[in-house]
């Protein structure tokens, strides 16, 4: 069966697309999101789910922005209303070392911006590593034609880090990791570190080391994606549940002083855009590492973008987005949910 590209799919038309996946001519790219919604989480599920050049496999969820009890039921809640049967499986409740803390300065005391969203089905029986683990088995070796699977991660890397960690063999079975992390310049968490990567350090130095290619949507990249009041109010006009919840959970994000409150990031839809249009982006091959020391740099990234230690690249580095076709892919693309 032939596979496209996002490239291709995006190059081609959305709609042309939808009907050659209909017709079995194509074959959509496998992947499974690790999560933690979210305000902008919730986004990033809609973009994968809306667009079906991705095969959404299943989602798993760690505590991250907000506890994993509310982490959990949004993401069962937003699953539910784009009306599609993909299992939600509990993960990790905290870091791998330390202790958990919350954001709920951006995402609000639910992690949706208190918007009330329909219960969603039951989650899936198991865990969230194991449930990595056993699509991972299932996908094959990535080396094989029309196998691998592509794990997207946008929250705390912990459930990742525990998969790859109890069965570091299956990291042959992964096409690729692309991950909403980190910051080469300055964090959003502390003067040094991006949320995520703060979240815990040790979790992203796994997967950071599992030598099978990484991208990295880091904050810089993400700042670019910015959601201002205009592209709010151009998603609020139109039909469907899922645009209206969308709209909604947006709306309540307060703008980023970081940015000259002209907006905030849509972090993690990035990383779901990587996928489906990466003709939107610049990137360059890095060296990446996490700190994973105590003091005032915890969960920095450190990224060598000019090559300055002449060390083999671990990543690929998102550099830039174009804002105006990303806010377009993901309109056309939250258009195809009820
Ligand atoms: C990242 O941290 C979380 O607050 C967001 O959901 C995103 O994944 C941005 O730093
Ligand atoms: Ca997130």
């Amino acid at each position: 069966m032939l596979r496209r590209s996002g490239t291709d799919a995006h190059a081609w038309g959305l709609h042309r697309f939808i009907l050659a996946v209909q017709a079995g001519g194509i074959m959509a790219r496998p992947i499974l999101i690790d999560c933690d919604p979210g305000t902008d989480d919730a986004i990033a599920l809609f973009l994968a789910l809306g667009n079906p050049a991705l095969d959404v496999r299943a989602v798993t969820v760690a505590g991250g922005n907000v506890g994993l009890h509310h982490t959990l039921r949004n993401a069962r809640a937003l699953v539910g209303l784009t009306g599609r049967a993909i299992p939600v499986i509990a993960g990790a409740d905290r870091p791998l070392l330390g202790s958990f803390t919350s954001e709920t300065r951006v995402h609000g005391e639910n992690g949706i911006g208190g918007v009330d969203l329909p219960d969603g089905p039951p989650a899936a029986p198991g865990l969230a590593a194991d449930a990595i683990r056993q699509a991972l088995r299932q996908a094959g070796p990535a080396d094989q034609p029309g196998a691998g699977l592509t794990l997207v991660g946008i929250g705390p890397a912990t459930n990742l880090a525990l998969a790859l960690a109890t069965e570091p063999a299956l990291a042959a079975n992964i096409a690729e990791i692309v991950l909403m992390t980190g910051a080469w310049a300055e964090g959003n968490v502390t003067p040094a570190a991006e949320f995520n990567a703060w979240s815990d350090p040790e979790a992203l130095a796994i997967v950071l080391a599992c030598a099978r290619p990484i991208t990295l949507a880091t904050l810089h990249l993400t700042s670019q994606a910015l959601c201002t009041p205009a592209r709010i109010a151009a998603l609020q006009d139109g039909p469907g549940t899922c645009r209206a919840a969308a709209a909604a959970i947006m709306a309540t994000v307060p703008p980023t002083r970081r940015l000259a409150y002209a907006g905030h990031p849509q972090h993690d839809a990035c990383a779901i855009a990587w996928l489906l249009a990466p003709e939107i982006f610049t990137h360059r091959d890095v060296h990446a590492v996490v700190d994973c020391t105590n003091g005032p740099g915890r969960g920095q990234t450190i990224i060598d973008r000019w090559s300055r230690l002449a060390l083999p690249p671990n990543a690929r580095l998102l550099d830039t987005i174009d804002p105006d076709r990303f806010f377009a892919l993901l309109a056309e693309s939250i258009a195809h949910l009820p």
